[in-house]
């Protein structure tokens, strides 16, 4: 089992340089998608061979991984496909990040890291700051997509977003996966693991109001 990243190491705050929309993308006016906690970005890579129609981001704090996923990118000439390495939480806290979230149509959170004791919580990549950065610099209509297999996480991922009152609950079965980010409803690595185990998946969308 990998050993978790403590995203509040002071390791992660130096952050790489963060290019602008039009430096990581051929077509920058296309629908753009957020990944946080992308690990190798197997689940970006398959959506943006596919969705060609949609710029991916993907931000992971294991600097291994997303060198080789750059490394991949280059290699197979992606041009609708970024990686950005640093502790989400910091990345999208800079000002560069600003135009960056304004450009976003939706945000995935695929099942974070747990952080089962209470004394590390606060490592969870979903918190209150975060998600007031979020409400303050996305645009209206922007949607989040929170996935887990962890029942006590989801709850607190869900009260952490509801308690900001400009994130709004939608109805999973009044959603249109057709027109989103992921119209084949593909599967990220853990939930493939999840659902071949036939774990509980706990998931939920909100609407930026
Ligand atoms: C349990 S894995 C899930 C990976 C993938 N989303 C999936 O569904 O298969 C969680 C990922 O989030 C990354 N991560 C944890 N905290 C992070 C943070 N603050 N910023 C960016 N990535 C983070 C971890 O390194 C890990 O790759």
């Amino acid at each position: 089992m990998r050993q978790h990243v403590n995203p509040l190491s002071s390791n992660f705050n130096q952050i790489e340089r963060i290019p602008s929309v039009s430096e990581m993308f051929r077509e920058s006016q296309l629908n753009l998608h957020l990944d946080i906690g992308c690990a190798a970005g197997e689940f970006l890579f398959d959506l943006a061979l596919v969705n060609t129609r949609w710029n991916y981001l993907g931000i992971e704090i294991r600097e291994k991984l997303v060198k080789n996923a750059k490394l991949k990118v280059l290699e197979r000439e992606i041009k609708n496909l970024y990686f950005l390495f640093g502790s989400a939480n910091n990345i999208l806290n800079e000002d560069e990040s600003k135009s960056i979230l304004k450009n976003l149509k939706s945000i995935s959170f695929n099942f974070p890291d747990p952080w089962f004791k209470k004394k590390h919580c606060k490592r969870r990549v979903i918190q209150p700051e975060l998600i007031n950065i979020l409400s303050n610099s996305l645009r209206t209509g922007t949607l989040v997509f929170i996935k887990t297999d962890v029942k006590d996480l989801f709850d607190y991922m869900d009260f952490t977003i509801s308690s900001n009152l400009y994130f709004k609950n939608i109805d999973k079965k009044d959603f249109n996966y057709s027109e989103s980010f992921n119209p084949n409803k593909v599967k990220t690595n853990r939930e493939k693991y999840v659902t071949v185990n036939q774990l509980d998946i706990f998931e939920r969308i909100y609407i930026k109001i």
